[in-house]
């Protein structure tokens, strides 16, 4: 008889979850050591009375259990335990037991009222895409136009017997919180990236521990944040307001049942601190001389401070903060430092990151003046160079040093930086290697997998992946972490699924789904990014060409896409349920531009037929098309050829997302038990596929327009019979060949390459892809020192010359998923990998891969070596996953638990 333990444990994907923004929560956990066939869950809150028990319910499922029980009450802490039955046992297995907590979910939970701090205006910077493509700079210097950051404080008084308090904190810009003289967490950035317009998230703060009995203090800094500081392309400010405010309430529990609440209100002062300023884009500006001692203790003198202005007009919606917030995540050590005074220290930290630099000064002098200015790349001579041009990109530090005689430490608190190096000036001695470090910050999620190879070139190009990764899953999934910092929707669109292994997306990937529903316009059209600001939607009003795009094919489809990849990874119906209508709504927009002629078409004199067919076509417009596709990319200055791939692709790339988004909204439909939308969008599917094939592939599968992309996606999203694809397949391997076996796909084919090639029998060329290593191509970038994935993949050019684009975008690192699905050979066949089949490539030119992936039913792990003409593989499967293993031996169930396998191989054909 088996044993079977609950372990891995979680509500909603997260571990002990503080401030849940649900009274539904879902109930995970991993069952160990056999198969289960039964569970019982119970919930109980903190005065220990039950408020929902299952009874042992005769099911195996142990992923995202909904909660059924009495209603849950806001800001009240759960305890809630599992035990399962296994297949053979009689008895159950030990109970398993966690906690989580609610945070305030309905709106009349907030009686706080918005604290405002006096603070000049006035510093409202708009600039429009011409205002960037033209180079135009604000004449100013930062000091004279942005604003201080502001202090805000509060006293309260605790009485005996605190049993548990809890702060729920949010503003219009960005806070840090601290409680008696500490902080009150380890988060920073707060409250984080939305779409305010529609929502605000409040933090939950355990600061139980921080508070005493008898008087307290709570002290708020305010800066701008992505609120009222600048951000997107042309780093414009105040986008969704100029001024800054913040709201919180305190919730104290005794031991004896009393509880009390200290709310925001007119009794909170406020004053300018030690920050002349702090921008996300420009970076801050920290005067240690001027920071007030002990303002965030109590018995601080703040006479003199101002009082807040209180009340609110029309605010959004107040939601609890769902998912991880942004934290310190790493720490990186400089791996040089060179330079002199008078020229400045140059610092490389050896890693492009998003973060700031942490630097230690043993001795200072009052007023000293330092200067940090950040560069993810030198130039071609070892040169200082700004890869990041653009407004109010100045990604430059300054600390004025209060000469205290033990020595300073500054780390920025409200920006970050895209760098891997950094420029010290104001030093008079070189600044030894430990008294500076980087720090990474990033939306702290959880890691789920890993990859290693043979080779140390593919492993550091998924080391690059992950960096990447790291660095713009920043609050909100981002294009790159120094440029525009935006929330494009194709960008995740194209890197979610390779996301997904390296760590535990899900509750990260929701939130911000939330801000893109939100952010869905009237009409169905799903924006280009979100957040979106009220700013970017007059901005695309008044713009021309690419800057009056408001959605586009392959970007607002991510309202599919998206969701659909947090189906399969984790089975999350929820996200199905959540996004559905604003699925329908995208594609009904669809449905109706469709009538509207391509450009290419208005003024022929289309027959009966084609205009019927055409009038099926999402095909007019502007889009992005297959962006910055390596070839249309060449020889030209970079603002004027990247309008070369949308003009040469969309016609074709917009229709084929069509026909890809109706046939995921018909898997949803099928998934949700919506039979007549599931069969009506099939239908639909298929007419689109019918009317493109007619329209725009002839008899010998060719496409008008010549271009590996068109032909990856045809082929991905089955736009054509069984016959004609395999003629698609060999022009697309034509095409590849015949550019020497580089690829030369955008965006938004490139995460199909490898597939549509092998799934069509070209396995070898797939292969060669990969390995690849002339430009453009994965193993180039690598082998030009990339420490992250760049967003051209000439953005260093076989001569050395180093161009002015993003060394951090994720998109191309796409390819990070074929490592799992193909080299370690992990695939799910149903969704949440409750079965998948292993199938690993062992032809693929390595000698050893080893990889493992933290999935909701566990973790599976491939090992294999090639040795003798043959591989040894060794495999471990969680009970609850049904698995299969296909070589070229043939097809034979794995077994729970580890299992060894020899192989045999056919030589490889690979050189
Ligand atoms: C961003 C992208 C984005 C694109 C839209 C760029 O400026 O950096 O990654 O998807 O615009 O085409």
């Amino acid at each position: 008889m088996s044993s079977i333990r609950c372990t891995g444990v979680r509500v909603e994907h997260l571990v002990e979850p503080l401030g849940l923004d649900t009274a539904r929560p879902r109930f995970s956990w991993v069952p160990e050591e056999a198969r289960q066939n039964a569970y019982e869950i119970e919930v109980e809150d903190r005065a220990g009375s039950c408020v929902w028990a299952t009874g042992r319910m005769d099911s195996p499922e142990s992923v995202l259990i909904q909660y059924d029980g009495e209603v849950l009450r806001s800001n009240t802490a759960y305890i809630w335990r599992v035990r399962a039955w296994a297949e053979d046992s009689p008895a159950p297995g030990d109970w398993t037991s966690s906690r989580f907590e609610t945070g305030l979910l309905h709106d009349g939970d907030w009686l706080a009222q918005w604290v405002t701090p006096p603070q000049e205006s006035g510093q409202v910077e708009r600039w429009s895409l011409n205002d960037w493509i033209m180079g135009r700079k604000p004449e100013a210097a930062p000091e004279d136009r942005l604003r201080p950051v502001q202090l805000l404080r509060q006293e309260f008084i605790v009485g005996e017997g605190l049993a548990r308090a809890r702060a729920y904190v949010t503003a219009r810009g960005s806070y840090s919180l601290r409680l008696n003289g500490a902080e009150a967490d380890d988060q920073v950035l707060a409250p984080g990236f939305d779409s305010y317009t529609h929502r605000l998230s409040a933090q939950c703060y355990d600061v139980t521990d921080l508070l005493s009995v008898g008087g307290n203090a709570l002290g708020l800094a305010l800066a701008d944040g992505w609120w009222a500081g600048r951000i997107g392309l042309t780093g414009s400010s105040a986008q969704w307001g100029d001024l800054t405010s913040a709201i919180w309430q305190v919730h104290l529990e005794y031991d004896d049942g009393s509880s009390a609440v200290v709310l925001s209100g007119p009794e909170v002062r406020c004053s300018a601190g030690p920050w002349r300023y702090a921008d996300l884009f420009v970076g801050e500006y920290f005067d240690r001389r001027a920071e007030p001692a002990d303002w965030d203790r109590p018995a601080f003198d703040d006479r003199q401070w101002w009082p807040a202005a209180v009340g609110d007009e029309a605010s959004a919606r107040i939601v609890p903060f769902s998912g991880e917030p942004v934290r310190r995540v790493a720490t990186v050590d400089p791996v040089l430092v060179t330079g002199s005074p008078d020229e400045g220290f140059v610092v490389d930290f050896g890693q492009v990151i998003a973060g700031r630099v942490r630097l230690t000064l043993p001795y200072t002098e009052r007023g000293q003046t330092v200067t940090i200015e950040h560069t993810e790349t030198l130039d071609a001579h070892g040169e200082w160079f700004i890869n990041i041009d653009g407004i109010n990109k100045e990604q430059t530090d300054v600390y004025i040093a209060a000469g205290l005689p033990g020595g300073e430490t500054f780390e920025p608190t409200f920006t970050f930086h895209g760098f891997r190096y950094a420029r010290l000036r104001g030093l008079a001695v070189q600044p030894t290697r430990d008294e500076l470090a980087a720090i990474v910050i990033a939306s702290d999620l959880e890691a789920a997998g890993g990859f290693h190879s043979s080779d140390e070139r593919l492993n550091r190009l998924h080391e690059n992946v992950l960096w990447s990764q790291r660095a713009n899953f920043l609050s909100v999934p981002t294009d790159c972490p120094q440029r525009e910092r935006a929330g494009w929707t194709g960008d995740i669109a194209a890197y979610a699924p390779a996301a997904a292994n390296n760590a535990r997306v899900a509750p990260f990937l929701t939130r911000w789904l939330r801000n893109l529903r939100a952010d869905q316009l009237p009409d169905g059209q799903v924006p280009i990014y979100s957040p979106r600001s009220p700013f970017d939607a007059e901005e695309a009003e008044t713009g021309s060409g690419l800057g009056a795009i408001v959605s586009s094919a392959g970007w607002g489809d991510a309202i599919a896409i998206v969701p659909w990849t947090l189906y399969e990874r984790y089975e999350d119906l929820r996200v199905l349920e959540e996004n559905y209508d604003a699925m329908c709504r995208w594609i009904e927009y669809q449905r109706q531009a469709a009538t509207e002629l391509p450009a290419s078409l208005t003024g022929d004199s289309l027959s009966h037929e084609r205009r019927g067919r055409q009038a099926l076509l999402y095909n007019a417009g502007a889009h992005f098309g297959d962006w910055l596709t390596p070839s249309t990319l060449a020889g030209r200055p970079l603002h004027e050829a990247i309008g070369i791939a949308p003009a040469l692709t969309a016609e074709l790339v917009a229709p084929m997302f069509q026909a890809q988004t109706l046939t995921l909204a018909e898997r949803t439909a099928r998934v949700l038990r919506k039979d007549d939308d599931a069969v009506d969008f099939s239908r639909r599917a298929a007419a689109v596929r019918k009317a493109f094939c007619e329209e725009y592939i002839d008899g010998d599968g060719r496409l008008p327009v010549h271009l590996q992309g068109l032909y990856v996606l045809a082929i991905a999203f089955a736009m054509v019979p069984e016959p004609l694809r395999d003629r698609m397949a060999e022009h697309l391997a034509a095409l590849v060949t015949e550019n020497g076996g580089r690829l030369d796909t955008g965006f938004l084919s490139t995460p199909h390459l490898l597939d549509a090639l092998w799934d069509t029998g070209h396995r070898d060329l797939a292969r060669n892809l990969l390995w690849q290593s002339e430009l453009p191509s994965w193993l180039y970038q690598v082998d030009r020192g990339a420490t992250s994935i760049w967003e051209a993949w000439d953005a260093i050019a076989p001569d050395g010359s180093v161009r002015a684009v993003s060394f951090n975008h994720y998109a191309f690192g796409c390819v990070d998923d074929w490592f799992f699905r193909r080299l370690a050979g992990i695939r799910q066949t149903s969704p949440g990998y409750r079965s998948v089949v292993v199938e690993p490539d062992f032809e693929c030119g390595l000698d050893h891969v080893s990889a493992h992936l933290d999935t909701p039913y566990g973790t599976i792990a491939v090992e294999w070596d090639l040795h003798d003409g043959g591989a040894e593989l060794s495999v471990s499967i969680p009970f609850q996953i049904e698995a299969r293993l296909i070589t070229s031996d043939g097809e034979v169930p794995l077994p729970p638990g580890t299992s060894r396998h020899r192989i045999h191989v056919p030589a490889t054909s690979l050189v």
